[in-house]
């Protein structure tokens, strides 16, 4: 059986980056909700568990809390931030809340004999964000690090096993970060570090092949990442009982359902059937504005569309999608808050008529999906296109949805594709795009006043978009790419440029 990490979830905005982490350090992670019952982790059976930051004091009467018992299960814990401050809470210490609060990347003495900082220098900067601390330490513990503003910024429980970092060692701002969730799941925890994704890989596809035997499953493609590499595994598991189902519901960006068919449609071991259903998206979208009912129409249509051309090819019983771990998170799954529906995940109607719904990339991370792409063989290309969403230009297009609309937020994508490509960006810009809004403004143009759409551009670099900044784009670049949109598409006559980091905004506008 997979060793586990547990990573419960207490609301704070870097869980899932905790749970990639792990993965990273090649031991598998999920994270649970922070209430999970006992009966539920000895179920998992967890090597360690981690309880992530949030946004809660302790000391508050609805503040979030795990079940007390869980420190008399003999696993080994590490609290991060908010994890902290709730281990020394129950366990007897004291938590306060400072004056100021400490944000940044501070200055951390630390103790390098305790086995979570083994083979760190003295100091190290790290990532704070924290108000409350730790003032008294829980009997048994001893303090591990300190910071100018905080006594107590990691503490340790030897014996048990229990440790607290007031810092977060999961992001990219704290030197060594890594080295010390490390330490956490091989010194500590005994991790043996077999999460592969050679391994996963044949894994899959003789569960696949089992569970399904010789029934008849479809597959949804969308052309992107995630269909693709599910589809490939499905299509190694069960061959020519696979038919892949490409709704191409004319949200898709200019030549790309093209492009789909080429890839697909000419694969010998794959049977690939196209549909064209843009009238129909488009009729049901007709008037609507509200971004969380785009996604659940789109959602709702495309189980409908699939339904129907399953009747066609007889009985079947699986359907297959390429949902991933985040998409599952972001949906709302856990404590943290419903960001947005992703349309494979809570876009979902209740009245699904397959048997079942499979999802073989469902507990894995966009980096994970790449590596088994190239595992079963994906042209790289393929494995490294950037997302796309699955509701398609549906949310790039803000306000109502029109053909009108849809060709002119076509034909600028395109254009901002081709300079993005021309200029040799594409490798350093991790997802980028062209945004209509439904703003409209006064221009001129010749000598004639314009009343147009302004469009939005949107680049971003990001290694795992729950994070992500924006693309320092030179001006040129930019400049080249707005005049070419404002004289080569028609009803656009400003170009702006989206300049806001992830988070506080999200990566598409809807
Ligand atoms: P946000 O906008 O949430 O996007 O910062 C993060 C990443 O997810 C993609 N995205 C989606 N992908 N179905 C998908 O398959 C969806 O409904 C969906 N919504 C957003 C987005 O393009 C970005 O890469």
């Amino acid at each position: 059986m997979e060793e586990i990490i547990l990573i419960l979830d207490f609301g704070g905005q870097y869980n899932q980056l905790i749970a990639r982490r792990i993965r990273e350090l090649n031991v598998y992670s999920m994270i649970k909700p922070y209430n999970i019952s006992l009966e539920e982790i000895k179920k998992i059976n967890p090597k360690g568990i981690i309880f992530t930051g949030g946004p809660n004091s302790i000391y508050e009467d609805n503040s979030l809390m795990c079940d007390k018992e869980i420190f008399n299960l003999n696993i080994p814990i590490l609290g991060i931030c908010y994890g902290m401050q709730l281990m020394a809470h129950i366990l007897g210490g004291k938590v306060k809340k400072a004056n100021t609060r400490e944000y940044g990347e501070i200055d951390v003495k630390i103790d390098n004999q305790s086995i979570l900082f083994s083979s760190l220098k003295g100091k190290n900067i790290c990532l704070m964000s924290h108000t409350d601390y730790v003032e008294k330490l829980p009997q048994g513990f001893t303090k591990i690090a300190s910071t100018k503003n905080c006594p107590i910024a990691a503490f340790e429980n030897i014996e048990k096993k229990f440790f607290g970092v007031q810092f977060h060692p999961e992001v990219n701002q704290t030197e060594h970060g890594l080295i010390i969730l490390d330490n956490f799941v091989k010194k500590v925890c005994k991790c043996k570090k077999t999460w592969k994704m050679k391994t996963f890989t044949q894994n899959k596809i003789m569960e696949l092949k089992n569970k399904i035997g010789n029934k008849k499953v479809l597959c949804a493609l969308s052309g992107g990442v995630d269909s693709s590499v599910a589809a490939s595994l499905l299509s190694k598991a069960i061959g020519s009982n696979l038919t892949c189902i490409f709704v191409d519901h004319g949200l898709l960006r200019k030549g790309e359902s093209e492009e789909v068919e080429r890839v697909f449609g000419n694969r010998k071991d794959v049977n690939f059937v196209r549909v064209n259903a843009k009238t129909r998206f488009l009729t049901k979208l007709k008037d609507v504005t509200e971004p969380e009912k785009k996604r659940k129409i789109i959602g709702e249509e495309f189980i409908r569309v699939f339904e129907e051309e399953a009747n066609k090819i007889g009985r079947v019983d699986y359907l297959v999608q390429g949902t991933i771990y985040p998409d599952v998170i972001e949906s709302g799954l856990f404590s943290s808050a419903v960001i947005k529906s992703h349309h494979n995940v809570g876009g979902l109607p209740k009245n699904i008529k397959f048997k079942e719904i499979i999802e073989p990339l469902r507990n894995l991370f966009k980096d994970e999906v790449r590596k088994v792409g190239l595992e079963l063989g994906l042209n790289k290309d393929l494995v490294y296109r950037q997302p796309f969403p699955g509701p398609g230009l549906a949310i790039r297009i803000i306000g109502d949805i029109t053909e009108e609309k849809l060709n002119i937020l076509q034909d600028a994508d395109y254009i901002l594709r081709e300079e993005i490509k021309k200029h040799k960006l594409d490798c350093d810009i991790n997802q980028y795009f062209a945004v209509l809004t439904n703003i409209r403004s006064v221009g001129v143009m010749g000598d004639a006043r314009t009343y147009d759409y302004m469009l939005a551009i949107r680049a971003v670099k990001t290694s795992d978009f729950m994070t992500a900044n924006f693309s320092h784009i030179p001006y040129e670049v930019l400049e080249t790419i707005s005049k070419r949109i404002v004289n080569e598409v028609n009803n656009v006559n400003r170009v702006v440029y989206d300049i806001t980091n992830k988070p506080p905004a999200t990566i598409e506008w809807e």
